[in-house]
């Protein structure tokens, strides 16, 4: 039987409350287990290491997975109960995640690559070109935006399933996409729904 959902006082995902208490009382639904098979297949295909943000980390799953391949990466996460958790789960890494807005954060070395995982389904749909253009400011021509994009048009979220040809119109003006599969590792949640992506910075 699934465990009881717990009652929340936060309803609005525009603010580190509404995520630190889902981190407090431990209800993550969102989390994978180990890491994904499509980050894994990614990493071993890229022939450099490459410089990455990983924005809304959460407890930081992926960070440990990219610095232990010799990847240069750092994870932001406006919710401190996030950054706590992630800072105690990747251990030698924890210098790495970093207490942040997304939408403020200010790199401070050029990024090659952004990871995307259950950051844009976090967000309300009039949230998403504001995270596309960041998205597009904070990558050089040639960077890459990869990882996992969940479809759907459920008006209740989080998460919010973003239409297909919503997601190409959304970055289109500044990506092209280079990479779509198939995910065979999803978690529930997400089952049937996402694909692994990659958007190239034009
Ligand atoms: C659904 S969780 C996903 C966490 C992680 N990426 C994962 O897949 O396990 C969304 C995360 O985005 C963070 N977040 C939301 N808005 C943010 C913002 N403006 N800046 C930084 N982090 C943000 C939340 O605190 C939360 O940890």
């Amino acid at each position: 039987m699934a465990a009881p959902v717990p009652e929340f006082a936060s309803r609005d995902p525009l603010s580190p409350g509404f995520w630190d208490e889902r981190f407090e009382k431990a209800f993550t639904p969102w989390e994978r287990g180990g890491m994904p098979q499509g980050l894994r297949d990614f990493v071993a295909r890229t022939a450099q290491p490459l410089s990455a943000l990983i924005p809304g980390c959460g407890s930081g799953r992926g960070l440990a997975f990219l610095m232990d391949a010799g990847w240069d990466a750092t994870a932001i996460d406006f919710s401190p109960a996030a950054v706590a958790l992630a800072q105690q789960a990747v251990g030698q890494w924890a210098g790495r995640v970093v207490e942040a807005d997304f939408f403020a954060y200010a790199p401070p070395r050029q990024l090659d690559l952004i990871y995307e995982q259950a950051f844009l389904c976090a967000m309300p749909p009039a949230m998403w070109p504001r995270i596309a253009a960041r998205w597009a400011e904070l990558l050089p021509a040639g960077g890459l935006l990869a990882g996992f994009f969940f479809f759907g048009d459920s008006p209740k979220g989080p998460p919010f399933g973003i239409a297909r040809a919503a997601l190409q119109a959304l970055l289109s003006p500044h990506f092209e996409c280079i990479e779509d599969s198939e995910v065979a590792d999803s978690i529930p949640v997400f089952a049937g729904k996402e694909c692994w992506m990659a958007w190239r910075r034009r």
